[in-house]
């Protein structure tokens, strides 16, 4: 029973494997979190109700106690606007008198096996054996008649929980939301550090950590897009934890929009986190009878450190996150047009490539930007999804045939969000394009983006997709979005109700994702946004992958590939090889197969050792293909700490079979590294497949292996297995 209610005193404690949370509803029904942290056998924890006495300039309902409840030194499980909490509120809803003040207090609960999606958007899922479980704590604001639904849902098994809320309008006059976060949680003192992914555009996702200080810090996206620049991703870290130890808090938002992760440190020296819906430009109105639900926060607790809170989140995404077909079928390795081609192509061109590739190995090629309206740079056709016959006189139909009979299967790239203001679609509806009233809208990549918030917007986008993928003949589609939303606005939603747009727009675009799947469960789904501007959990609900950046050099990926495996599996991480001029074919492949892995470059031109290294790479990515997919990640040496070299391990489920791969970004004068591995079993035997050299595990993972003189030569790399011993132990 992963949820016990405790009669007695009045609390609910939540279980996965490693950790406890305990929720307490208080006197006059306040709704208090006491614990979050390693598993505890109690259910209550007294001293955690109130941080210290009431501060004389926090009021006090003095209905409790002696000296009254001050909501504001309490761990108020969901902070809200007005009443007595000054801390960042988790929700605030303007009331029909116009002002925010909100007070919710406990009405009832529910626990349940198992765990409900949430109307239209991405959500984690529940499979046979995880011990999913399901509370349901129910308060209301009995002036407003606002009624508020905290969902939580535990999966013992595997360390992870999750949040959301919904909100619910039972009284008689219109509210609107100006705020409501997914998560608010209250962490006793301050001394922890906030992890976070950071970046840009051919820069996704660095490591950042920060010690947390007093007052308000955070991460968000305001961009339309969960983005490049910051990542739906934080963890709040004892000051001692590292990759091996220590405790982690992470938290990882499922929504593809704008967000903001917020800690806020305040006078008692207490902490508390936020996750959400960036409230910047964001309101709600909620007539009488209706709901708004929030997308929800997947939280992992550990005591492993940060690497093993991402192998937590790994295993999670690969079993709870990902679905359809692909989720556990092997995917066809690709090769895909872009950095080959670029916007110059033409059918023969394809054909040429699909024949070369197949004889490497490649198993699908797929056509990316440039194969409708008449694009042949990036200024036009956004919105004509019909095939431009210069470049594919026979139409999509006789290239797919013509790839198929090279043995290939044939894929298609689709931006379907956008909308040149050079297409047919912009001259038959201009405004259909994002903007608002009286202002020009601006251009990004020479593009304007949809209004998918519309139903008719979305609906003529659908069936143009429809009509292509009905053919029968697409086996894989890559969804791009190249730009950022500025003057975000609906010409179709009233002014009081603007600041619903960006996440309606969400929902319209998860709308036709889930449709796709639903139609078409054989196409291998691949999101994009300009590289990885949209990676994120709300995206690898639709798409089982996501490119990860448009830097396709092995150095730079390095770190993108690090920072990205701080909360996203391998098996989600887009990553090719490419003609990238800075390594040979061997650092190009060794760092790809820490990914999807596939290819990005014109096969026509490579050299016939180039080939050679390719066929060798190819078979090594078959070999490793369960290992890295479903293996554990140890991140040994990072590039973000060590700038001459990066080491990454991964170990099969059984721990038979270890990977080590090095890589050197800068080759150093005395370059002494002797890295411990991990993970092992420790009294088991292992054998270095290469020298046949046999080592015990406990050696392995405390005396270490020496790379000192491991391709230590500028770009160079290595890959190392170690296999277990079937004898098994050592006598
Ligand atoms: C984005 C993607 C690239 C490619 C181009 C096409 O930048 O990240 O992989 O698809 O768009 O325009």
């Amino acid at each position: 029973m992963p949820i016990i209610y405790d009669i007695e005193h009045r609390t609910f404690k939540l279980d996965t494997s490693d950790s406890s949370y305990i929720i307490k509803i208080y006197e006059e029904n306040y709704v208090l979190n006491l614990y979050y942290g390693p598993k505890i056998p109690d259910t209550y924890v007294p001293d955690r109700e109130c941080v210290c006495p009431n501060a004389s300039f926090s009021p006090a309902n003095p209905v409790i106690g002696e000296h009254g409840f001050s909501p504001d030194t309490a761990p108020m499980e969901y902070g809200t606007f007005g009443a007595g909490d000054f801390r960042i509120s988790a929700l605030s809803v303007k009331n029909e008198n116009g002002d925010n003040v909100t007070d919710i207090r406990y009405t009832g609960h529910k626990i349940y096996g198992g765990k409900p999606g949430i109307p239209g958007l991405p959500s984690t899922y529940s499979v046979d054996g995880d011990g999913a479980e399901t509370l349901e704590i129910y308060a209301e604001d009995i002036v407003t008649g606002l009624k508020i639904t905290l969902y939580y849902t535990v999966f013992e098994n595997t360390g992870v929980m999750t949040r959301r809320v919904k909100a619910e309008n039972c009284g008689k006059d219109p509210l609107v939301i100006e705020r409501i976060f997914s998560l608010c949680l209250n962490l006793p003192g301050m001394d922890y550090d906030l992890l976070s992914l950071y970046g840009r555009h051919c820069k996704e996702r660095s490591v950042e950590r920060r010690p947390l200080s007093h007052g308000v810090q955070g991460v968000e996206s305001r961009r339309g897009a969960s983005g490049h620049c910051q990542n739906p991703f934080a963890a709040i870290v004892e000051k001692s934890a590292d990759e091996n130890g220590g405790e982690v808090y992470g938290f990882n938002f499922v929504y593809s929009g704008n967000f903001s992760a917020l800690a806020e440190c305040d006078h008692n020296h207490t902490t508390r986190f936020l996750m959400g819906i960036c409230p910047e430009n964001f309101g709600w109105t909620l007539l009488p009878d209706e709901k708004f639900d929030t997308p929800e926060v997947v939280m992992v607790f550990t005591t492993g450190g940060i690497g093993e809170m991402s192998r937590i989140f790994h295993r999670f995404y690969n079993n709870h996150l990902i679905r359809g077909k692909y989720k556990d079928e092997k995917r066809p390795l690709l090769i895909n047009s872009w950095e080959a081609a670029y916007f110059d192509f033409n059918a023969d061109k394809l054909v040429d490539f699909a024949k070369e590739a197949k004889k490497l190995g490649i198993e699908l090629l797929v056509m990316d930007d440039g194969w409708f309206g008449h694009r042949n740079n990036d200024k036009s056709s956004l919105g004509d999804w019909y095939v431009n016959k210069e470049k594919l006189p026979g139409g999509i139909e006789a290239l797919a045939d013509r790839v198929n009979a090279e043995g290939l299967k044939f894929g298609i790239w689709y931006e379907p969000e956008m909308i040149s203001p050079d297409s047919e679609l912009f001259r038959e509806h201009p405004d259909w394009h994002v903007h608002v009233k009286g202002r020009e809208p601006m251009l990004g990549r020479n593009q304007y983006v949809l209004d998918f918030s519309r139903r008719d917007v979305r609906e003529n986008i659908w069936e143009q997709m429809d009509k292509v993928l009905s053919t029968g003949r697409i086996d894989y589609l890559k969804w791009d979005f190249n730009r950022n939303i500025a003057g975000a606005g609906s010409a179709h939603l009233p002014p009081d109700r603007q600041k619903e747009f960006l996440h309606r727009f969400i929902l319209g675009t998860y709308e036709i994702m889930e449709r796709l799947v639903t139609k078409y469960p054989d196409i291998l789904f691949e999101s994009c946004s300009g590289g990885g501007g949209r990676f994120d959990p709300g995206m690898l609900y639709y798409s089982p992958q996501i490119w990860a950046s448009d830097n396709t050099d092995p150095i730079e990926r390095l770190g993108i590939q690090f920072g990205t495996s701080v909360c996203y599996p391998a098996s989600s991480v887009g990553a090719h090889v490419s003609a990238c001029p800075r390594t040979g074919y061997k650092t190009k492949g060794n760092v790809a197969l820490w990914g999807t892995f596939g290819y990005e470059l014109d096969p026509c031109k490579l050299s016939d050792n180039d080939k050679d290294e390719i066929k060798r790479q190819i078979k090594l990515y078959h070999e490793t293909y369960d290992l890295i997919r479903r293996g554990d990640l140890y991140r040994l040496v990072s590039p973000f700490e060590n700038p001459y070299r990066a080491v990454w391990q991964i170990v099969s489920e059984s721990r038979d079979c270890a990977m080590v791969s090095v890589v050197t970004m800068r080759h150093e004068e005395y370059p002494h590294l002797i890295v411990r591995l991990k993970g092992l079993k420790e009294d088991s035997l292992y054998r270095e497949r290469e020298s046949g050299r046999v080592y015990s595990g406990a050696l392995l993972m405390n005396a270490g292996i020496n790379l000192t003189y491991t391709a230590n030569s500028d770009g160079d790399s290595a890959v190392m297995f170690f296999d277990r011993e079937k004898s098994g132990r050592r006598e």
